[in-house]
């Protein structure tokens, strides 16, 4: 690949590292965009893990929530991350892997704060429908986290959506001239071509 290609891949790496250190950092949060049959369906993630080599991108999702199944159906997704320090924004495409209670998910499972944990303890499915508001934590933990004995009930729930990407569609807005690239995951060896930003 060409120096000026290399180059902007690298940028884009170390803003994916930069983000799983700082909960902060605008990559930190992505658009997940999915779709079932004609109907788009986007939903706001965490950034878990990210790797050039292995070409994936994780995020964490309890596994009674619509878009799991949604995603076992139809596994094409976008991903959509904006950085406005730089005023870059990737848009990677690829196909997702659901992974469940295995050693992967369980020492992912381990290395998540107790407040986290909480997330996958609720009485409910995502998305049901509730009779009145429900915060779907269970009421003990509403105001303390649970103990690891305590939160190991959720790990049920607890499951890795990686996506496997295909292409990224770089965009670097700047005055003196937009830079916009694709890169193709195709093949083992990445391509990358500029396009019109
Ligand atoms: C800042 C933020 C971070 C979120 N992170 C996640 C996440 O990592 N995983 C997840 O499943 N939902 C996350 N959500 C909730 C989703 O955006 C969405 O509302 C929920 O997963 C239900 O989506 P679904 O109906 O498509 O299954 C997050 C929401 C916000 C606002």
């Amino acid at each position: 690949m060409k120096k000026e290609f290399q180059e902007k891949l690298d940028d884009l790496k170390s803003l994916m590292k930069d983000a799983l250190k700082d909960s902060k950092h605008s990559f930190r949060i992505f658009a997940l965009g999915s779709s079932s049959n004609t109907k788009p369906n986007i939903r706001t993630v965490v950034l878990r893990d990210f790797s050039l080599n292995n070409r994936n991108i994780d995020c964490h999702s309890d596994i009674r929530s619509p878009k799991i199944n949604e995603l076992n159906q139809n596994n094409y997704v976008e991903a959509m991350f904006y950085c406005s320090d730089n005023k870059i924004q990737a848009r990677i495409s690829g196909k997702v892997e659901i992974i469940h209670n295995n050693k992967e998910t369980l020492d992912r499972w381990n290395s998540l704060t107790e407040s986290s944990k909480r997330c996958y303890l609720g009485p409910y499915s995502p998305s049901t429908m509730l009779e009145s508001y429900h915060a779907n934590i269970p009421d003990d933990f509403k105001f303390k986290n649970p103990t690891p004995e305590q939160s190991k009930i959720g790990y049920k729930n607890f499951v890795i959506i990686r996506i496997h990407f295909l292409k990224i569609d770089f965009l670097e807005l700047k005055y003196s001239g937009h830079k916009r690239i694709k890169f193709d995951f195709s093949n083992k060896e990445i391509s990358a071509n500029w396009i019109a930003p």
